[in-house]
């Protein structure tokens, strides 16, 4: 049986990395979060003392890291060699960085491949277990699986997302912890436009906007958007 293949993109804030885990557990299908990789990534350069800025240096790690991505939505680990790196790669000194090596081109082939490898493993057969997977980040609609089944691009406004991020970070979504939100959400998503568009929705992408959505509804949504084609 050929695995169904559902591709998400969105902004940072637009809960896309739950929306997914969610969607894909209800559904037995298994989930890659690719900016799991690039903070993996980047935590693995740092971890080595090298400077992000340094391209070749960069690059050559990237290529010659360990990464063992856990595609389980229930619990999906990341590794790098032996090394559980979850919930490092969560830290904020991490998600200040990422963009810088996220722009870097060779650094994006790299990592585009073994994303690629990855689905195409559930594609053909199912490889964890599962009957498919959803896989999530900022350019697999149009770049990493623009073949995919199902193809969305997870939105919100500028307030939502905020106001989540600001939730999640500081429990708390009052003026002062949107305004400290701002900065690291509204940066990173500029950063990161530079290289990728995830924005608009690209010819055939769904637009799926959750800014009056709870959890629950997004993940409705979503499902129906699957189940239509599956
Ligand atoms: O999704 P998340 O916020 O964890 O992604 C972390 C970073 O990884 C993003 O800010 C972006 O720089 C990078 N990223 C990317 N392409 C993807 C997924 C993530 O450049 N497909």
């Amino acid at each position: 049986v050929r695995g169904v293949v559902v591709a998400v993109d969105g902004p940072s804030g637009s809960g896309k990395s739950s929306v997914c885990r969610q969607v894909a557990a209800r559904l037995g299908l298994a989930y890659l979060d690719t900016g799991a990789m690039y903070r993996a990534a980047t935590w693995w350069c740092l971890d080595q003392g090298l400077d992000l800025g340094d391209q070749l240096a960069v690059t050559a790690a990237v290529r010659a890291m360990d990464l063992r991505m856990g595609m389980d939505p229930a619990a999906p680990h990341v590794r790098v060699g032996e090394t559980d790196v979850s919930a490092a790669i969560r830290e904020p000194a991490i998600s200040g960085a990422v963009s810088l090596l996220s722009t870097n081109l060779d650094v994006r082939a790299e990592l585009n491949a073994r994303q690629r490898a990855l689905i195409d493993a559930e594609r053909t057969d199912g490889s964890s277990g599962g009957t498919g997977v959803v896989a999530e980040g900022r350019d697999i609609t149009t770049v990493v699986a623009p073949d995919a089944d199902v193809r969305v691009l997870l939105t919100a406004s500028e307030e939502a997302r905020l106001a989540r991020r600001a939730l999640e970070v500081h429990g708390t979504a009052d003026a002062a912890a949107v305004a400290a939100t701002r900065a690291h959400v509204v940066g990173r998503d500029a950063k990161d436009s530079t290289v990728v568009e995830f924005q608009t929705a690209a010819d055939g992408v769904l637009l799926l906007d959750s800014s009056a959505l709870s959890f629950e509804e997004t993940v409705s949504a979503l499902l129906a958007l699957v189940l239509d084609v599956a």
